[in-house]
């Protein structure tokens, strides 16, 4: 049997209609076409599909989709919504070479955005410590820690705003 669920994804609204099995990273993914969410592992361990659902990272890969009915969800997408302007957290990972398969980096990017509204000025440890769920296999995370150093002393860590309802 299917579920009616809602989901604000972005600033946009959307009405689903979703089987209980359905993953989070399955609806995003298949049905809403918003492939910057990665599926890695599937298992909860790489932290490639993390997306922000009302303030806090979760991996959408254990998220079922009919749990998310009313609530607001951001993803990679939603960082640069006009698609002129990156986030400074973005322009960092680019500026300081954080970026190599691209893989991990929507997952890393929105656990960095997390990190920095909760502490906008963290230690290198402290970076490291809110990563420990983000595995990358590409850059050694140096550079993804620089990354998001810079962007803390930016201090440019807006959240991404809504740009309208559907
Ligand atoms: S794909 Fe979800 S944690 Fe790896
Ligand atoms: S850049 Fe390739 S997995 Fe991180």
């Amino acid at each position: 049997m299917r579920h009616e669920i809602t989901l604000k994804i972005n600033g946009d609204l959307y009405e689903l209609s979703v089987e209980p099995w359905k993953t989070l990273n399955q609806v995003l993914r298949e049905e809403l076409n918003l492939t910057g969410t990665k599926l890695g592992c599937g298992t909860g361990d790489c932290g490639a599909c993390t997306v922000i659902v009302d303030g806090h990272t979760v991996v959408s890969c254990l998220t079922l989709a009919v749990e998310m009915d009313g609530k607001e969800i951001l993803t990679v997408e939603g960082l640069a919504p006009s698609g002129q302007e990156l986030h400074p957290i973005q322009q960092a990972f680019i500026e300081k070479g954080a970026i190599q398969c691209g893989f991990c980096t929507p997952g890393m990017e929105l656990s960095a955005l997390y990190l920095l509204k909760n502490n906008p000025r963290p230690s290198e440890n402290e970076i490291r410590e809110a990563l420990s769920g983000n595995l990358c296999r590409c850059t050694g995370y140096t550079k993804i820690v620089e990354a998001i150093e810079a962007a803390s002393k930016k201090r440019k860590t807006r959240t991404p705003k809504s740009k309208r309802s559907k």
